[in-house]
């Protein structure tokens, strides 16, 4: 069953933010995870616990979340991301504009990204959404790290699968329906929410191939002349 070398999957990974609706093997899902879960962690402390969510329930937080959106609750992610400036803000500003350019959302239609905004928390329509959290007591120090690379394990092994991925931050937006829809524990801290499913290559966000700044821009070499 599996799959492409880490190099060709490496290569091939990027978001996707269309999918079809089969549904996709528990057994593939098993597969991916126990590949996920050999990332290494700090002192092997292996702090990451996953939700895998399809079916009944995903349409449950999905249509939940939905309405939580469009009575304007507040959103209140566990982990909230700063604001990003300079060059980050750049490069997001430019990945969001060359998204509604693909999709043809003018930058006036504010409705067309409101329901862009809604499918991105619908986990983008996926069969299958992933939160990976951890045991909300220990500190952030200790967690993020460990399930960014559990993170990376995940997409890295999905796309192995023929399977397309998306980190999903928006899918966060409201922890507490989540938690009750899940039955996660309260104490828990979602970090990551991953959508995964097969990609739609016809949905036209998925034609868009974000770029990188070179290696020679980001490495500095010591002692190697
Ligand atoms: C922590 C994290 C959160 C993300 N959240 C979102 C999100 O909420 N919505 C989205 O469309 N993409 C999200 N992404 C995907 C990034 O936009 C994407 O990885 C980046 O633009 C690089 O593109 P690529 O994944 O196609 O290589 C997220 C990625 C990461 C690592």
């Amino acid at each position: 069953m599996d799959c492409m070398s880490l190099s060709e999957a490496m290569h091939n990974r990027k978001s996707i933010r269309g999918f079809l609706p089969d549904p996709v093997p528990k057994e593939h899902l098993e597969r991916i995870i126990e590949l996920a879960i050999q990332s290494p962690s700090a002192s092997n402390a292996q702090p990451w616990l996953l939700a895998v969510v399809t079916g009944q329930p995903l349409v449950e937080l999905n249509t939940r979340g939905v309405g939580l959106r469009e009575k304007r609750a507040p959103v209140n992610p566990d982990v909230a991301p700063a604001d990003l400036f300079g060059d980050y803000l750049r490069r997001r500003r430019e990945v969001g504009i060359q998204i509604f350019k693909l999709l043809g959302i003018e930058r006036d239609d504010m409705e067309g990204r409101e329901e862009w905004n809604r499918k991105a928390l619908r986990f983008f329509d996926a069969p299958v959404g992933i939160f990976i959290y951890t045991d909300g007591t220990l500190e952030r120090a200790r967690t993020d790290f460990d399930l960014g690379l559990l993170t990376e394990g995940l997409c890295l092994g999905a796309t192995c699968f023929g399977l397309g991925t998306c980190i999903d931050q928006q899918a966060l937006c409201y922890p507490d329906l989540i938690r009750e829809v899940t039955g996660i524990p309260d104490d828990s801290r979602l970090t990551a929410a991953v959508a995964i499913g097969y990609p739609d290559w016809d949905f036209p966000a998925n034609r868009l191939d974000s770029t990188r700044e070179p290696l020679e821009t980001v490495t500095s070499w010591h002692g190697f002349d």
